[in-house]
């Protein structure tokens, strides 16, 4: 069976739908430039749609080719690859394709303008700055070869021609360096020297963000005379964290020290419940810090684990099931994971509970990072 061609009340669901999602009207240019690029020429024939519950569901435009185009057309991510399980590379959502790049000013900056994109997967994001800067423009980097290969080829059969890297984006791309921008679409929990070092002073450098505790928010960072650069978090979008060629995993079973018990009046689930903007401070401010939820119901009813990067530091926080204003807590490692958490949250509720688009990152020349928030009038370095 023939599949049906996307026609123009498809591109006009999208755009209605992503000018719901902004609350205001796309600005001009940006609107010609996803009039002009087709979205469902980027999609591979399988894509996975949210189930709305954390599942996803698989769509094959063989089987469903009404649905497919739809789905295209829909302002939705949709995952286009797995790898162990979890998703590893999407057609990012496009509204928050659009706030991005609202975010780098590609609305209104003068041109011409180089951009390197890192991650390139389906490759629309790479044919809008195209469709928007020009072809010579865009530098593009995809980590996963298959990945480079099938974006290329998207992006010639939709008869756009960036510069394609197969290269992890850590490293940015030195040939065509330096660039007015450096747009991201994985998520990073440091900025790499090598974006500093290849933007132009007073470009700009737009990343989402991540912790170990929460992947969550935007960085929009304006780069100095000397290497460094600095600003602000905006409150949107969870998108995969940068993957990094493969190197040897923390051993989780090497701790240090025996356990020791407390109690905490600290309830886990204002860090770990859902709360953003505490989950955001507290992932800036406790480098390396993970938490999960076990449910198996071994340790009644329900107890949140976190651990540190190396996995030699630990700590659990039991509930049991009737008290909601103390908590069991073991801590075990050089590092006491629940008391710096306890801290932080303590510090955000100090600061007048902070959003997220409160905080914001400074990096010096030596590529120190030194998050702040800005609470009552006042900057407060973290
Ligand atoms: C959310 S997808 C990007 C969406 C894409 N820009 C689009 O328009 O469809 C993130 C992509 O980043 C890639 N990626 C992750 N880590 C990377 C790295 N270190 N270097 C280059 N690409 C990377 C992933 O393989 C994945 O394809």
């Amino acid at each position: 069976m023939r599949a049906p061609a996307a026609t123009a009340a498809h591109t006009q669901q999208l755009l209605d739908q992503v000018t719901q999602f902004l609350g205001h009207p796309i600005p001009p240019v940006l609107e010609r430039a996803l009039r002009t690029v087709p979205r469902h020429l980027f999609l591979p024939d399988r894509i996975w749609l949210g189930d709305g519950q954390g599942g996803y569901g698989l769509c094959d435009r063989a089987a469903e080719p009404e649905r497919w185009l739809e789905a295209a057309y829909s302002d939705a991510s949709l995952v286009t690859q797995f790898t162990e399980g979890l998703p590893s590379s999407s057609a990012s959502m496009p509204s928050m394709v659009v706030r991005t790049l609202l975010l780098a000013g590609l609305d209104t900056l003068p041109r011409p303008l180089s951009v390197a994109e890192l991650g390139t997967a389906t490759g629309f994001n790479a044919a809008l700055l195209c469709a928007l800067l020009g072809d010579r423009e865009v530098t593009t980097i995809e980590l996963d070869a298959a990945l480079a290969e099938a974006g290329q080829s998207n992006l010639r059969a939709a008869g756009y021609t960036p510069t394609v890297v197969r290269g992890d984006a850590a490293g940015g791309w030195w040939d065509r360096a330096p660039y007015d921008l450096i747009l991201a679409t994985f998520s990073v929990d440091r900025i790499p020297a090598a974006w500093l070092a290849q933007t132009v002073p007073g470009g700009r450098i737009i990343t989402p963000w991540n912790s170990a505790w929460c992947c969550y928010g935007t960085l929009a960072l304006t780069t100095g005379q000397d290497g460094s650069a600095q600003g602000r978090f905006h409150s949107f979008a969870a998108f995969m964290p940068m993957r990094r060629p493969a190197a040897g995993t923390p051993d989780p079973a090497a701790e240090d020290g025996s356990p020791q018990t407390a109690t905490s009046t600290l309830s886990p689930w204002e860090v770990a419940g859902g709360n953003l903007d505490a989950e955001f401070h507290v992932g800036l401010t406790v480098p390396g810090a993970s938490f999960g939820w076990d449910i198996s119901g071994d340790h009644a009813p329900v107890r949140l684990d976190v651990v540190d990067a190396t996995g030699r530091s630990w700590a659990t926080v039991d509930y049991d099931g009737h008290h909601s204003d103390r908590f069991a807590v073991t801590q075990c490692g050089p590092r006491r994971l629940w008391n710096e958490v306890t801290a932080a949250h303590e510090r955000w509720q100090r600061l007048g509970r902070p959003s997220v688009d409160q905080h914001g990152l400074a990096i010096d020349a030596a590529g120190t990072h030194t998050p702040w928030v800005e609470a009552a009038g006042r900057k407060h370095t973290l």
